[in-house]
């Protein structure tokens, strides 16, 4: 039993890493983070979110509801359109990968942050679900 308890602790320990699960392949992360499939609707509630995911600080989007959209990032609809799922999931992972300039936040990503506030160490600015979910909804987007 010793010997389960010991193997069932470590699953847990691996499962509970943070941002452990992402694999990078060139600019993209093609698998999804979470086991749960995202949910579109919830993607958008987060995007247009003023606590969370507060995207329209820069970007703009099919938010005809919302009369305050940023433009310091490109219209989210138009941005999607050239890039692939994982690309878009990389972008929000880590958006310092492809432009390190960039001014958008990494949403899931813990190393290198500078600066953090005791309680926000080791946490990431969106969960492994409410990245998927931002995914889904952005892959909506997509024209057919
Ligand atoms: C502080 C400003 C800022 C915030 C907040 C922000 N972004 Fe961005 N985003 C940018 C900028 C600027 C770019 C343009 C590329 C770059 O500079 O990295 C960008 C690029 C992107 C791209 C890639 C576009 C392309 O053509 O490569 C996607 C997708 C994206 N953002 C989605 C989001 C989502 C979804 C959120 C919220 C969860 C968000 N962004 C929050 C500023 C921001």
């Amino acid at each position: 039993m010793g010997a389960w308890r010991g193997l069932i602790y470590s699953l847990g320990l691996v499962l509970a890493a943070p941002a452990a699960a992402q694999e990078w392949v060139g600019q993209a992360i093609p698998a999804p983070l979470s086991q749960r499939p995202g949910d579109p609707v919830s993607g958008r509630s987060i995007v247009k979110s003023r606590q969370t995911g507060l995207c329209l600080l820069c970007h703009s989007g099919p938010f005809p509801e919302e009369r305050f959209q940023g433009n310091l990032g490109p219209d989210l609809g138009l941005s999607v359109a050239q890039l692939s799922e994982g690309e878009i999931r990389a972008r929000l992972v880590d958006p310092s990968k492809t432009n390190p300039n960039t001014i958008m936040p990494s949403y899931f990503r813990t190393d290198h942050l500078r600066l953090v506030a005791k309680a926000y160490e080791q946490k990431t600015l969106l969960t492994t679900q409410d990245i998927e979910d931002v995914v889904a909804f952005l892959m909506t987007l997509k024209k057919p």
